[in-house]
C-alpha cells in the first residue's frame, strides 16, 4: 500500500479531511460517520449544510450498510461500480442527519479510483466527499487544483488527472428512475441496463420545487469567476479580442481570437468531459475579460458537459 494512503487513512480515522482522487472529480473526503467530521466539509468549502453529500463506499457490500437496496439499485450497482453513478436510496441509521441535510435519503456511490478504493479499503469507513472545491466554483480534476483553493493544510492524495472529468450521474433510483444531475454514466447506459427509460428531472423544475432537496441542481454551480455567456444555435462566434473562447471543436472560431480552449478536435465527446473543468480553469485564469462557451451535442456525455456549461453561465434548463 503506498504509504500516502496508510497517512490518509490515518488521518480519516482522527476525523480529519483529506482530498482524494476519483475518475470523476477530486473529492473532499471525511468519515461520513463522524458528525464533527462531516461538518469540518461544509465549513472548508463554505457550502450550506442543506446540501447533502455523496458517501463513498468501497464496494456493493459496504454501500448497503449505509443504504437500504431495491431490486433497481441492486442491478445498476452491479452493473456500474465501480464507476460514475450515484444512487439516491432510503438510509439506514448509521448516517448522521449531517451527511443527507435531514432527508430521509443518501447518496452513495462506489468511486472506480485505485487511490479511492486504497483508502476507503484502509480506512474501513464510508466517506462522505463532495467535489474538493470551494462552494459554487469549478470543480477540481487535479491535485493541483484543489491545492489552488485549500492550500498546503490540506492532505492531498495525487492520484494524476481525473480520467472522467464530470461529476457522477445522480440517480434517484425509486420508484420511477430519475435523473437529478446528468453526469459521468450516459442515461443511454442505465436505461440499456434496466430495460426501461429513465425520466431526467427538467433543472429548472427541478430547482424551483426541488432546491433544498439537491441544491447541486441550482444556478451559478461550476462557476469561473469572469462572466461566461453561451453562444446561441444559429450564433456565430463573434469577433472580440478581448473574449476568452471555449470551444467542442475549435470549428468557426475566429482566427484572430486570442484565447482559445478547444475541448476536443475530434469532436469526442468522452475527451471534451475530460477537459471541460481544466479548459475553463485556464480562460479564467488567463487575461480574457468575458468568456464565451458553446454547447456540445445533447447526447451521451454531452447531457452532463451541457448542464455544467449551463450552470457556469448561471441559466438552468
Ligand atoms: O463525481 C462525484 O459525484 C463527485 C466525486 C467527489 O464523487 N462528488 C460530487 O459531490 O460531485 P457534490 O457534493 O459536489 O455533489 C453531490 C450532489 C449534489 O447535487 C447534491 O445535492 C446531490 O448530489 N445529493 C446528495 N445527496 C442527495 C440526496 N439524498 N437526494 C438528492 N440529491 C442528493
Ligand atoms: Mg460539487
Amino acid at each position: 500500500m503506498d504509504e500516502s494512503v496508510t497517512r490518509a487513512a490515518e488521518a480519516i480515522r482522527a476525523g480529519r479531511l483529506v482530498a482524494m482522487p476519483t475518475e470523476t472529480v477530486y473529492g473532499l473526503a471525511a468519515d461520513a460517520t463522524n458528525v464533527e467530521a462531516v461538518l469540518t466539509i461544509f465549513s472548508a468549502k463554505g457550502r450550506p449544510t442543506f446540501d447533502p453529500l455523496i458517501v463513498h463506499v468501497a464496494d456493493v457490500a459496504q454501500a448497503w450498510t449505509v443504504a437500504a437496496p431495491s431490486a433497481r439499485a441492486k442491478k445498476l450497482a452491479t452493473r456500474f461500480w465501480p464507476g460514475p453513478l450515484t444512487l439516491v436510496l432510503p438510509r439506514r441509521d448509521i448516517v448522521p442527519d449531517a451527511v443527507t441535510s435531514g432527508l430521509d435519503t443518501v447518496a452513495v456511490r462506489c468511486p472506480d479510483h485505485p487511490m479511492a478504493l486504497g483508502l476507503l479499503r484502509a480506512c474501513g469507513k464510508p466517506l462522505a466527499a463532495p467535489s474538493a472545491n470551494k462552494f459554487g466554483r469549478i470543480s477540481p480534476t487535479t491535485a493541483a487544483h484543489v491545492r489552488e483553493q485549500f492550500g498546503d493544510e490540506l492532505l492531498v492524495l495525487d492520484g494524476g488527472p481525473c480520467r472522467v472529468g464530470i461529476e457522477s450521474t445522480v440517480l434517484v433510483c425509486d420508484p420511477t428512475p430519475t435523473i437529478l444531475r446528468p453526469g459521468g454514466t450516459t442515461k443511454e447506459a442505465i436505461e440499456a441496463a434496466l430495460g426501461e427509460s429513465v425520466a431526467i428531472v427538467d433543472a429548472q423544475t427541478y430547482a424551483r420545487k426541488l432546491a433544498p432537496e439537491a441544491p447541486g441542481m441550482l444556478a451559478k454551480h461550476y462557476a469561473p469567476r469572469k462572466p461566461l455567456r453561451l453562444k446561441q444555435p444559429g450564433e456565430l462566434w463573434p469577433h472580440d479580442s478581448t473574449c476568452g473562447y471555449l470551444s467542442f471543436n475549435g470549428f468557426g472560431v475566429p482566427k484572430s481570437a486570442r484565447w482559445v480552449e478547444i475541448l476536443s478536435p475530434a469532436s469526442d465527446l468522452r475527451e471534451a468531459a475530460k477537459n471541460l473543468f481544466s479548459s475553463m480553469r485556464r480562460l479564467d485564469a488567463g487575461e480574457a475579460m468575458t468568456l464565451i462557451a458553446e454547447l456540445v451535442p445533447d447526447r451521451d456525455l454531452g447531457l452532463g458537459i451541457n448542464d455544467r456549461l449551463r450552470r457556469a453561465a448561471g441559466i438552468l434548463g
